[in-house]
């Protein structure tokens, strides 16, 4: 299926089947996968074919929706049993965005309580629907604190794709873009490239140009140069894991930026809906970092850039320290200072 819409949804879904937009094919084509199967949703995850934590937990919800719409087990406990079963698949997709495991552990404790098959299969579809839902009206309060952060006229760096195809709508990080349009303020967006998989050049500078939002894209080593020559307000980044501490796993290039907007005197934040927060990873050196294949490195479309036979080390995220972070967006209110006491403070009150 080809769209043209402006507005396009990574993951739309369609009760025997979802929609998910094959994030590999953008900016040169829009195009929907028809996924029926839990095996689909694990393939497109694990190749970035839907991707960016919140997007990645929603999928993955919807995976396991697909797999008990098509189940035909009739015993509640075995039922109940194979559904852990398939949880595990799925958590083995990709291993850094804690939202993957946020989302399927939800949607497995919402069965646990059914008192019959047909009531479980019920509450994991509606869990699902629930979490993509919900997803949008978070992204829009932390776009709203993000914006109350910035003026009219600002610039602002990002890195990677934190916006509204990694999300249910709107984005984290470029959640103030997309709502400072709405409200008729002109910000200015430097995207770095984001090497090696180009999210970047390929989805931010093509979902924020699709907007009609100011966009100007950088190489990432041009990101020092642009900081300081630039008069750039701000560096606004998304997040994949966010342990106690607040130290903060994000794509590959972050924690460069971090250091940079520090030796600038540049405030950096973290847009982080709470989903993202980990309070069982005490800090940064307990994140698992996704390593992915050297081809990423090594070719660029396919035409290899690289001497055969080349050592290559390809790490899809890195660790920010929460020293380095001068405050973490989330939809209950921006923290800043001891995120030890605050952000466990916010994840409580969620959970009230
Ligand atoms: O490897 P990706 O493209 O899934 O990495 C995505 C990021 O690092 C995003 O910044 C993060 O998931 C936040 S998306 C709102």
């Amino acid at each position: 299926m080809t769209v043209t819409d402006k507005w396009v949804a990574s993951v739309r879904y369609r009760s025997n089947h979802l929609l998910l937009l094959d994030q590999q094919q953008l900016p040169h084509n829009t195009v929907y996968l028809n996924v029926t199967t839990i095996e689909h949703v694990w393939d497109a995850i694990s190749k970035l074919k839907v991707r960016g934590a919140p997007a990645i937990g929603i999928a993955a919800a919807y995976g396991l929706t697909l797999w008990s719409n098509a189940e035909k087990e009739t015993d509640l406990n075995t039922f109940l049993e194979k559904l852990k079963k398939q949880r595990d698949y799925l958590a083995s997709s990709r291993p850094t965005a804690v939202n993957l495991f946020w989302a399927i552990d939800r949607v497995t404790a919402a069965a646990q309580s059914a008192s019959s098959v047909a009531e479980a299969k019920l509450r994991i579809e509606q869990e699902a629907q629930n979490i993509q839902a919900e997803d949008e009206e978070i992204c829009r309060k932390i776009g709203e604190y993000a914006l109350s952060l910035l003026q009219d006229g600002d610039s602002v760096m990002t890195i990677c794709n934190a916006g509204a195809i990694a999300t249910s709508k709107y984005g984290t990080a470029l959640a103030p873009f997309h709502l400072a349009k709405e409200k008729g303020w002109n910000l200015s967006v430097y995207a770095n490239e984001t090497r090696p998989v180009l999210q970047g050049s390929r989805l931010t500078a093509w979902e924020l140009q699709s907007n009609d939002i100011d966009v100007t894209l950088i190489t990432d080593n041009m990101a020092a140069h642009t900081l300081k020559t630039k008069n750039i307000k701000a560096v606004i980044v998304g997040c994949d894991r966010v342990a106690a501490n607040g130290d903060t796993a994000n794509k590959i290039g972050t924690f460069g930026l971090a250091l940079q907007a520090k030796a600038l005197n540049i405030p950096f934040y973290v847009a982080c809906p709470l989903s993202t927060l980990d309070l069982n990873t005490k800090s940064g050196d307990d994140i698992p970092i996704e390593e992915r294949p050297e081809e990423e490195v090594t070719h660029i479309n396919g035409v290899r850039i690289a001497p055969k036979g080349i050592k290559v080390f390809n790490p899809a995220f890195d660790v920010t320290p929460a020293d380095y972070i001068s405050a973490i967006i989330t939809e209950k209110g921006v923290v800043e200072g001891n995120y030890i006491e605050s952000l466990s403070q916010l994840k409580e009150e969620e959970t009230n």
